[in-house]
């Protein structure tokens, strides 16, 4: 699996912890660090790598699962074609995306909000991808008690 924009490696540990090879990159070296030492301390296999999100092909490798947790929202709108372009240069066919983002659906959102249509116009036929569920969740933030109401999107790499 490839977790894209890792932060301090949370999710990337946990699917480690279940026994599945992991990558997690970020562009933040301090991150990565944490990472690492987060890794080391809880004796957990697992690999942590800087990288780009919006150059993954430079990774040289393809995963059958790819984890975005709060980055694609982060991204303006005439940067996610590049992003969503990268993102298909390291997902195997018929493998699958995880997106969790910020919606626009509820009181308090999030920075950056996101539409189920804006997601639906990231991921499409037409670049390679077919949405295949969008779902209600939240997303833990530093601002919101109990988390801000997110979007779970599974999109399958056709
Ligand atoms: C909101 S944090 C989410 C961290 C982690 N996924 C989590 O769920 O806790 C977004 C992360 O994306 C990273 N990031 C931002 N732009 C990036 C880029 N162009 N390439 C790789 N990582 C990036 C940031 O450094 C940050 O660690």
């Amino acid at each position: 699996m490839l977790d894209a924009g890792c932060g301090t490696g949370e999710n990337a540990l946990h699917v480690a912890s279940l026994g599945l090879s992991v990558l997690g990159v970020d562009v933040a070296e301090t991150a990565l660090a944490m990472a690492r030492a987060k890794a080391d301390d809880r004796g957990i296999e697992v690999e942590f790598a800087a990288a780009d999100a919006f150059q993954l092909e430079r990774l040289g490798r393809r995963f059958e699962t790819v984890l975005d947790c709060g980055l694609f929202h982060s991204f303006d709108a005439d940067e996610r074609p590049g992003y969503v372009a990268s993102l298909a240069s390291v997902t195997e066919h018929d493998g699958t995306l995880y997106v969790l983002c910020f919606s626009d659906d509820g009181p308090d959102t999030g920075p950056h909000p996101i539409s189920q249509e804006e997601l639906r116009a990231a991921f499409s036929s037409s670049n390679g991808w077919d949405v295949v569920a969008i779902e209600p969740d939240r997303v833990q933030t530093r601002y919101h008690d109990d988390g801000a109401p997110a979007w779970f999107a599974t999109i399958k790499r056709i």
